[in-house]
């Protein structure tokens, strides 16, 4: 008998692997690549309390309004509020997060590139006896060529087909119930060397001690689009896999403990990179590349470094393929269930699409480099369109669906599993979803954009 009971959808199995997926899904290069490089371009401590006020107040409860949304209405984001809302235009939700689908898997398959050439690297043993500035240049070579870069791009999203076509069991939740574990013990150690490495104080003092003087309209900015998009939340994603959660899985411990992993990875993430950037004097705010400059001087500095160094790219590939294939499954659950499409045709096809807009991505850190739209790199528009605009408009209108356009009743009945497990905190995530999530979301815009002026 199929656990997902619905007219013969796939679906996840067991609690443990509905958590291995959904984490998988949030965990990945944005914890471990991204979180770091913006904390680091937007002054350390003061963003990251922001950032955890972010994913406490608007997070979790856009995540549970999410799954509640994706069990309801058993479909596709775009399918799901047609259902939910029938004759109403709310499926535009559906449409945005088709769209920065497209964008994300774009510039993550680019970066999770990067990721593939440096498991290669490390296996040959290439950080060896290097300074850091002969690492940086290592980089730079690599990231600003062409050939090697596309390629690991290409390979990258083969492989993320590859687990989409295999299905939600047999692909997504098996995979990542056995990887994701690993990476947190692995990621445990190198904090504790970075923490141990001469000079290492002023990095957990940049993380932790907040400077209040930074805090500026585009630090609230960041911090909400990295909490987005860290718990992969604002574009259906979360939706996609809540329609594939049975009915009788608690709703609510699974946003709690999924955001919980999350952050507690980030931090992870900070507490390993930081006190190595500046035990080594490199420079917190230098973007995209940080992990790829500090972490390879990292390994180098410990003993048995070069297994740990093959291990880790390893695993934040892993990392990075449990997230895409929550990107591209928002793609491929659409086209299948409204364009009715097979599974087959639309991965491939889906895949390929994303993959044409992921070179573009891939070239602006080459021979596209110097194209320039308002200040920023194809990358960088790509990134700050999706992640700080798409998701959060996204999460914005997901909690008014949910606050005020769904029955009350309807709302209750899917946190309480139609009545089996009494709901706490329900006043409280309602009063957040209609009133307090959205004046926060629509303040931060306005503030950024210079309307509003706190
Ligand atoms: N959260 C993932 C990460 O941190 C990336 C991701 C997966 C994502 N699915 C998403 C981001 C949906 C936004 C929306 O690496």
């Amino acid at each position: 008998m199929s656990l997902s009971g619905n007219d013969g959808r796939d679906g996840f199995t067991s609690k443990f692997g509905i958590l291995c997926a959904t984490a998988g899904s949030a965990i990945g290069l944005g914890n471990i690549w991204r979180f770091p490089y913006v904390v680091g371009e937007n002054g350390g401590g003061a963003f990251l309390l922001v950032y955890l006020g972010f994913i406490l107040l608007l997070g979790i409860p856009v995540m549970l309004s999410e799954l509640v949304i994706g069990r309801r209405g058993q479909r596709n984001t775009f399918g799901a509020f047609r259902k939910l809302a029938p004759g109403k235009p709310w499926w535009i939700i559906g449409v945005m997060g088709i769209a920065a689908a497209f964008m994300i898997l774009a510039f993550y398959s680019t970066i999770a590139g990067w990721t593939l050439e440096y498991i290669v690297k490390s296996f040959a043993n290439a950080f060896q006896g290097q300074s850091s500035e002969s690492l940086a240049e290592m980089f730079r070579e690599f990231h600003t060529g062409i050939f090697w870069p596309l390629f690991w791009q290409v390979i990258f999203m083969i492989m993320t087909a590859w687990i989409i076509l295999a299905g939600v069991k047999k692909g997504i939740e098996k995979y990542a119930k056995i990887l994701m574990p690993f990476l947190v013990g692995l990621l445990l150690i190198m904090a504790i060397r970075s923490i141990t490495l001469p000079g290492a104080m002023g990095g957990l003092q940049f993380l932790f001690k907040p400077d209040f003087s930074e805090l500026t309209a585009g630090v609230f900015l960041a911090a909400l689009g990295q909490a987005f998009f860290s718990l992969s939340i604002g574009m259906g994603a979360i939706i996609t896999y809540g329609s594939y959660i049975s009915k009788g899985n608690n709703l609510t411990t699974i946003a709690a403990e999924v955001s919980i992993a999350d952050t507690l990875i980030a931090i992870l993430a900070g507490v390993a990179i930081f006190p190595a950037v500046f035990a080594f004097n490199l420079d917190p705010a230098e973007g995209p590349g940080l992990i790829f400059h500090v972490l390879p001087s990292i390994f180098q500095q410990m003993p048995g470094g070069y297994f740990f160094a093959v291990i880790f790219f390893v695993l934040l590939a892993i990392a990075a393929v449990t997230s895409s294939i929550s990107i591209l499954e928002v793609v491929v659950a659409f086209v299948v269930e409204e364009l009715k499409i097979s599974r087959r045709k639309a991965t491939i096809m889906s895949a390929t699409a994303a993959l044409f807009v992921g070179v573009f991505c891939t070239l602006s850190f080459s021979s596209l480099g110097n194209v320039n739209i308002g200040g920023l790199t194809i990358f960088g528009v790509l990134d700050f369109t999706a992640s700080n605009i798409l998701l959060p408009l996204g999460g914005l209108l997901i909690v008014i669906f949910v606050g005020w356009v769904m029955m009350a009743a309807d709302v209750k009945d899917e946190l309480s599993n139609a009545g089996a497990l009494k709901i706490r905190l329900y006043s409280a995530f309602n009063f957040i979803i209609k009133f307090i999530a959205p004046v926060a979301i629509a303040i931060i815009f306005l503030n950024s954009i210079g309307i509003l002026k706190i």
